[in-house]
């Protein structure tokens, strides 16, 4: 049993010495940066389109032996895939805790491993109703609330498809998590509501490479904040001929 005071299964994510230089991925910022010490239950990933955050955490899960195109260790619905990035990570783990038992959630390809899930998987670990038939924020929910108990979880924009009532829904189900103890999460997303959850770390992917950052010194925030207190503001800037 893993108690709660010794849960982060990962502490940190660097670079090996000598990585190749000016070419993908090495020519991200972010990347040819990477450093990030993980210290909270969540840690967040936000940047740009393009900062580099789906392909540290595909690095990430190829390295620790989760199913590169998402899923668990176990599942395989994918042709061997590799990240040239993962051969150049430095994690830094705790190792009395198991790494690999965890999830790697990646909303572009769940369709992909929910057709694998029903096909291979039994629906009693899922909820009882296949994936495919559910809609498509119903199979996420289904997956976070069967799946997300115990390990490391990576998680590629989970709230794509979920309404705001099932974002907060995801905000109850990260708690339960924080609260038996026995989960870290990653999570690279564009969603203010998701950043807004207390104690995370929040650390900003750009041409700087990665900073720490509060909740409020978030785009995600300001935008949001800015245009629903004042969308007329917006609109003029926006709409200008
Ligand atoms: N195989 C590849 N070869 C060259 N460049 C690539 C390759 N795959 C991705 N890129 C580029 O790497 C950059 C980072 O992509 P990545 O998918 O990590 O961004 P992201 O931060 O997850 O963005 P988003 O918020 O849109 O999901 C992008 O500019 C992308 O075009
Ligand atoms: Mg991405």
């Amino acid at each position: 049993m893993i108690k709660r005071s010794s849960t982060l299964f990962l502490r940190g994510v660097s670079l090996k010495p000598d990585v190749p230089k000016n070419r993908f991925p090495f020519s991200i910022p972010a990347i040819s940066n990477l450093n990030l010490k993980l210290n909270k239950h969540v840690t967040f990933l936000v940047g740009e389109n393009g900062s580099g955050k789906s392909t540290i955490l595909e690095a990430l899960a190829d390295r620790i032996g989760f199913n590169a195109m998402g899923g668990t260790k176990h599942h395989r619905f994918t042709e061997e895939y590799e990240t040239e990035l993962a051969n150049y990570l430095l994690l830094q783990k705790d190792p009395r805790l198991p790494v690999s038992q965890g999830f790697f959630f990646r909303a572009e390809s769940f369709f992909n491993l929910s057709g694998y899930i029903d096909e291979h998987g039994n629906p009693k670990y899922w909820g009882g109703k296949e994936l495919l038939k559910q809609s498509h924020g119903e199979s996420f929910l289904s997956a976070f609330n069967n799946q997300f108990r115990e390990g490391l979880f990576l998680l590629d924009e989970p709230e794509a498809a979920l309404s705001p009532q099932r974002q907060l829904s995801l905000l109850a189900i990260m708690n339960g998590m924080e609260k038996e103890g026995k989960s870290q999460l990653i999570i690279a997303t564009h969603s203010p509501i998701l950043l807004a959850y207390p104690g995370a770390d929040i650390f900003l992917l750009d041409e700087n490479g990665i900073t720490k950052v509060k909740y409020e010194e978030t785009e995600h925030y300001q935008i949001t904040k800015g245009f629903l207190d004042n969308p007329d503001k917006y609109f003029k800037l926006l709409f200008k001929s």
